[in-house]
């Protein structure tokens, strides 16, 4: 009986050191730092401006933006303008139209955020 118990026991300590080490190994491997803003631009697909320019209507519209690309097409039934205000920048270099809006104003902090989810790479530099 105590020999059954005495298994027991190092059966029990050994499943729970593995348990601890295999919880080690994995959370190490999430541990790993987060990527820098320059690391995360790194892995980006390089658009050229000729790539760019190919995205210029209504089927599919791209927007370059401070470096970097963006596909606009499905949002644009939902922008708060006649289409053809941001027809007009499909792709094109649009950092100035973003930042202004045509008239001075540059976008919120939301429209910020509803962009990000549009990213498709970023401007190759000549
Ligand atoms: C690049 C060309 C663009 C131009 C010229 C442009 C222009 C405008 C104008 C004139 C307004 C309405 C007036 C106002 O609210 O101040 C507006 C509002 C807005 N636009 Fe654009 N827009 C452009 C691209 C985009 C894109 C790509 C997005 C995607 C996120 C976007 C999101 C919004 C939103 C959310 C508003 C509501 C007001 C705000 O949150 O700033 N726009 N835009």
């Amino acid at each position: 009986m105590n020999k059954l118990a005495y298994t027991v026991f190092v059966a029990f300590w050994a499943s729970m050191a593995t348990l601890f080490a295999v919880s080690g190994i994995a959370s190490g491997e999430r541990a790993q730092e987060p990527k820098t803003q320059a690391q995360q631009e790194d892995v980006l697909a390089e658009i050229t401006m000729e790539e760019l320019a190919r995205h210029d209507h209504e089927d599919s519209c791209w927007n370059a933006i401070d470096g970097k690309v963006y596909d606009v097409t499905d949002y644009i039934p939902d922008h708060p303008t006649d289409p053809e205000v941001m027809y007009e920048w499909c792709g094109r270099e649009s950092t100035e139209a973003w930042e202004t809006k045509g008239y001075g104003r540059p976008h919120s902090r939301r429209a910020e955020r509803m962009l990000e989810p549009m990213l498709v790479g970023r401007l190759k530099e000549k």
